[in-house]
């Protein structure tokens, strides 16, 4: 990450909740949140993964990272991850919903466990860690929820029927719990990155010379960077994005908007 533009002690004392946190995007979010002073518990399935990635970003940010295993389809293992959180730092400010899961498949060929598995950890999933986070501290305490989006459903998506009602799902959870819980304190948004570089998402969805012809379609004509999308995410979490509340901000350098253009030559 290059100079930051926000103060480095912007987090001093808080705690975010980061699914997903052990890799590509939110591990770029975690860092970023973790050099402007929080400190964090990252969550996944695969312990290794995640306890290597809390080690570097220890001894990158000098703040304190808890690995925690935990698939978030199961609502018991996230109030226990939730629970292990509090007892550890003894509060979560910041709740990012970034696991998820996609690939390519044809809706005439995707199978319904393969449908229900992907609607599971990002819906679900997401609807999950909300819940639990709510119940456990965030009713009482306020609190900022991130939950990373796409923008697959703005258009239409083929080959990721599955992701694209997923995210759709996200969104509109995004905007209920933003009416649902103002009231509380508690901030509510979403980002949907468009396709960005140096990411598991961008090697399954992106193979071979696909990525050269999306890039043509993109406005900005290149993917984004993680830590684009990781600067986003501490404005969101931060007190200049105070008015922002129910919303799903896009970063993608337009290029969800790339298909329109190019029909209008
Ligand atoms: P990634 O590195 O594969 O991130 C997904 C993370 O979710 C992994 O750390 C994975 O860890 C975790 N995960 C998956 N299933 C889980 C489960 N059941 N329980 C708990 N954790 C689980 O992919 P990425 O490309 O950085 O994507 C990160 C987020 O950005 C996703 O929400 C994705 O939809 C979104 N996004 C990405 C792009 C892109 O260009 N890459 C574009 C738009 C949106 P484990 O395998 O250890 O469980
Ligand atoms: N094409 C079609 N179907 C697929 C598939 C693919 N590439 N990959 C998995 N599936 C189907 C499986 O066949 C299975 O359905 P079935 O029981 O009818 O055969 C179903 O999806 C579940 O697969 P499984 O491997 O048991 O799920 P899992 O819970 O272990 O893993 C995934 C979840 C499938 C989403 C896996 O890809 C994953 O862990 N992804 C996380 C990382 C990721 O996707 N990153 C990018 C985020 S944008």
């Amino acid at each position: 990450m290059g100079q930051s533009v926000f103060q480095k002690d912007l987090f001093k004392g808080k705690v975010a909740f980061v699914t997903g946190g052990g890799s590509g995007i939110c591990l770029g979010i975690t860092r970023h949140l973790m050099q402007h002073g929080a400190d964090t518990a990252i969550l996944g399935r695969k312990t290794e993964r995640l306890v290597q990635a809390a080690s570097d970003l220890e001894a990158s940010t000098g703040n304190k990272c808890a690995a925690i295993t935990c698939d978030v389809r199961d609502p018991k293992a996230v109030e226990t991850a939730i629970a292990a959180t509090l007892e550890r730092f003894g509060r979560i400010d910041f709740v990012v919903n970034g696991a998820a899961g996609n690939f390519l498949a044809p809706a005439a060929q995707l199978s319904y466990n393969g449908f229900r598995t992907v609607m599971d950890i990002d819906a679900n999933g997401t609807f999950n860690v909300c819940r639990a986070a709510f119940d456990a501290y965030l009713r009482d305490h306020g609190g900022v929820i991130l939950n990373i989006s796409a923008t697959l459903h703005y258009g239409a998506t083929p080959m990721q029927i599955h992701a694209s009602a997923a995210k759709a799902a996200i969104d509109s959870m995004t905007r209920t719990l933003a009416v649902e819980w103002a009231g509380l304190g508690i901030r509510i948004n979403g980002i949907a990155p468009g396709p960005i570089d140096d990411t598991e998402g961008m090697s399954r969805l992106a193979p071979g010379d696909l990525k050269d012809r999306m890039i043509a379609s993109i406005p900005i004509k290149r993917f984004g960077t993680i830590d684009e999308i990781a600067n986003l995410a501490v404005f969101l979490c931060s007190d200049a994005a105070s008015l922002i509340h129910g919303a799903t901000i896009v970063a993608d350098g337009g290029a969800w908007m790339g298909m329109t253009k190019s029909l209008a030559g």
